[in-house]
């Protein structure tokens, strides 16, 4: 019977660059999708940017850029990684859309309607300076047990305490260094502790449906019991903290100004906001869809770290507002680089984009990252030597050699035409019985599995073409009689059989190796499904090459990618001030920038500006320049005649109230001025002089 699937991947955030454990999550969804697509059932895969919340907002605000901007700027490349390893979504949406506006609005609207929305009043740590409620990542101080410094809000990286950030000593914000003052807010709480979530809950992740349906997987049942415990009504499960105060990059909550939607309520809606634009886009029903009555099922891959959200919060946001709950989540382990845990902030690991720019073949990742995974929530490493291992020795070596050696015969010989003198029906049920075992592996996504099982066939295949020696009967094929010329003929087409089944079991794995097998040498005139396993090829065409080997010499030029490939800010890094590192630039964007050594001819006050000095420059050109700089909190003109500083001069000239700013000088500060760390103008060593180019 063929089914209607709607498949999601967890939506990333919108302020980073996809990293591996991004596209390996990715991988992991395509290839199953691929898999129910061979198999005849209709799968809408989407997937969107996760675009609201702090972090965001806060970047943004650091670059001097709006929000809508950078999640643009990032969204802008998605579509290159996307479509660099083959990942197939039937679209890429955005949490920050009008659909999910309205989805969300509705949504709260419902569960209010269904009184599982609560105000109370609560007491949190705000930013006096920044005049913003502090999210505990932002909240740091000394730890109340063991006194290290520094220690974030919720626990002390030196002596292991976990504490609330109320308990810090000497706390203070990340953002400003200023000393947070406890203010008072009415939040919005989705009741879960209410009865009917309880019960909801206990139903969906244990109930009759939960089980003949594999919904959660062993580990993932196993902890929803400790937070929902064991059906006696003991649940330890909390209400839900659904909103925050403005500034906040959100959606607004209904009735209440200035309360907007906690990134985590709206996050997930936007799987439903990108099933939306798609229907549209493609003239499909959505309400049908996600109807509690629809036989569609809904299917999320996610990662291990983000369970709670998904086997709690997001079937309870769904059920409690009359629509349909998931039928099935898909978590994955996290994937380490050579034993190493990738760091959200500094990126390190492998980065995709590299892979790709140095010519590697995404199949081989492909390949590779199904190798390893497993149906379980388990971790895996990519190993370099592994990889070179598995690709030149398994993938190019077993698979794609059979090809190359029983094609050939097959065209030099035969014409092209296949021919077997064995039990051909016998041959095309043991492939095709094959191929549904492998099927099964794919769906259940036990990936490793299915590899080593089609690795073994390979290697069936490459014994018994090497124990028949066609290339002795070939030598003499002259001399041949017909029952030799047969022998030939069957043993290469028997080869070809196995590699054309072959071929269909990898094709969700290697969607491109395995369109060109099919349609450059097989013939068809459209992909591989599951049930041209077992229809034995009749003829064949010339055999062109299929895959290259890795160079190992590749995995030491992407280990050593420069750390501006490496950059996949998640969480960047908050240097003191609160400006983290921008986003990496190369060499030639640098280069761009002219900075040259100037001496400060004459400086004054400019009338009218609290922040301006006017500057006279003299860059040596043979004429001065007017340079208007915002530096009068710091410096006295007199301090500042005669001195060398730095200039950006190739600066487009600006128009501003007071005369024409002929390029900006260069100074130190924090990004907030209230911080009072002062600036500093940029001093040449002496023995500069004016002109000189700054590289
Ligand atoms: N924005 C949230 C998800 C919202 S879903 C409604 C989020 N984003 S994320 O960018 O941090 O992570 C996106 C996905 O990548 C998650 O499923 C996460 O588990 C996965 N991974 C992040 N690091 C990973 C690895 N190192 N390995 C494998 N997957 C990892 O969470
Ligand atoms: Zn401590």
């Amino acid at each position: 019977m063929p089914r209607t699937l709607f498949v999601t991947t967890a939506l990333p955030y919108a302020n980073g660059s996809f990293h591996i454990g991004h596209i390996m999550e990715y991988i992991q969804a395509d290839i199953w999708v691929r898999a129910m697509r061979m198999a005849g059932h209709t799968v809408h895969f989407v997937g969107a940017d996760d675009t609201h919340g702090a972090p965001i907002m806060l970047k943004a605000e650091a670059e001097g850029i709006t929000p809508q901007q950078l999640v643009a700027r990032i969204a802008g490349e998605r579509p290159q990684y996307l479509n660099g390893f083959h990942i197939a979504f039937d679209h890429w949406h955005s949490t920050d859309s009008p659909e999910n506006v309205e989805l969300s609005q509705d949504i709260y609207r419902q569960l209010r309607a269904a009184n599982l929305i609560e105000t109370r009043e609560i007491e949190q740590f705000f930013d006096p300076v920044k005049g913003m409620f502090l999210p505990d990542r932002y909240i740091k101080g000394e730890c109340p047990k063991c006194h290290a410094k520094d220690q974030y809000g919720d626990s002390c990286e030196v002596c292991g305490a976990v504490y609330a950030p109320t308990d810090l000593v000497d706390p203070y914000s990340t953002l400003t260094k200023a000393r947070p003052i406890l203010k008072k807010s009415d939040h919005f709480f989705f009741k879960l502790s209410d009865p009917r979530c309880v019960e909801f809950l206990q139903e969906w992740t244990t109930g009759a449906n939960a089980q003949g349906s594999k919904r959660l997987q062993t580990e993932v049942l196993a902890k929803t019991r400790e937070w929902l415990g064991n059906g006696d009504g003991q649940a330890n499960l909390g209400d839900w903290d659904i909103s925050r105060d403005a500034p906040y990059f959100g959606i607004e909550i209904p009735d209440a100004p200035g309360k907007y939607f906690y990134v985590w309520l709206d996050a997930p809606i936007g799987y439903l906001a990108s099933l939306k634009a798609y229907c549209n886009k493609i003239g499909l029903d959505f309400n049908a869809l996600i109807d509690p009555a629809s036989t569609t099922e809904q299917v999320h891959f996610i990662g291990k770290d983000i369970v709670y959200f998904h086997a709690l919060f997001w079937p309870a946001t769904l059920k409690f507002s009359g629509r349909k709950v998931p039928d099935q989540l898909n978590v994955h382990g996290f994937i380490t680089v050579s034993g190493e845990k990738m760091s959200k902030s500094r990126g390190t690991g492998i980065s995709p984009l590299r892979y790709l720019e140095l010519g590697m073949n995404a199949e081989w990742m492909r390949y590779y990252i199904a190798a390893k995974l497993n149906a379980r929530v388990e971790d895996i490493d990519f190993n370099p030597d592994d990889f070179v291992a598995r690709v030149n020795s398994d993938l190019v070596g077993k698979y794609v050699n059979i090809a190359s050696r029983a094609a050939n015969f097959i065209s030099k010989y035969f014409d092209g035409e296949l021919g077997y003198s064995g039990d051909a029906p016998k041959l095309s049920a043991h492939w095709q019985s094959a191929t549904d075992a492998i099927q099964a592996d794919i769906e259940a996504r036990e990936f490793g599995r299915a590899i080593r099982e089609i690795m073994a066939h390979a290697d069936q295949i490459n014994q018994a073409f090497d124990a028949a020696q066609p290339w002795l009967i070939a030598k003499t094929l002259a001399q041949a009689d017909a029952a030799q010329r047969a022998a030939l003929q069957h043993i290469c087409s028997s080869a070809l059989a196995g590699f054309k089944a072959l071929s269909v079991m990898l094709s969700p794995i290697l969607p491109v190796l395995s369109q060109r097998v099919a349609t450059e040498l097989f013939g068809l005139t459209r992909n591989f499904v599951w049930s041209d396993a077992g229809v034995l090829p009749t003829r064949i065409n010339a055999f062109k090459h299929l895959m290259q080997r890795v160079e190992p010499t590749m995995l030491d030029a992407l280990f050593e990618a420069p750390a501006a490939e490496l950059a996949s800010d998640v969480t960047p890094a908050l240097v003191p001030g609160g400006e983290p590192i921008a986003d990496i630039i190369t060499i030639d964007d640098f280069v761009k920038i002219d900075l040259r050594v100037a001496r400060i001819v004459n400086c004054e006050h400019v009338e009218g500006s609290t922040k301006l000095l006017r500057l006279t420059l003299d860059v040596g050109e043979g004429r001065h320049r007017n340079v208007f700089s915002g530096i009068k909190s710091a410096y006295e003109p007199a301090q500042l005649i005669g001195r060398l500083t730095a200039l950006v001069a190739n600066l487009a000239p600006r128009k501003m109230k007071f005369g024409v700013s002929e390029g900006m000088v260069l100074a130190a500060s924090h990004a907030d001025d209230k911080t009072d760390a002062g600036i500093y103008l940029l001093d040449p060593a002496s023995g500069a002089h004016p002109g000189m180019r700054i590289r």
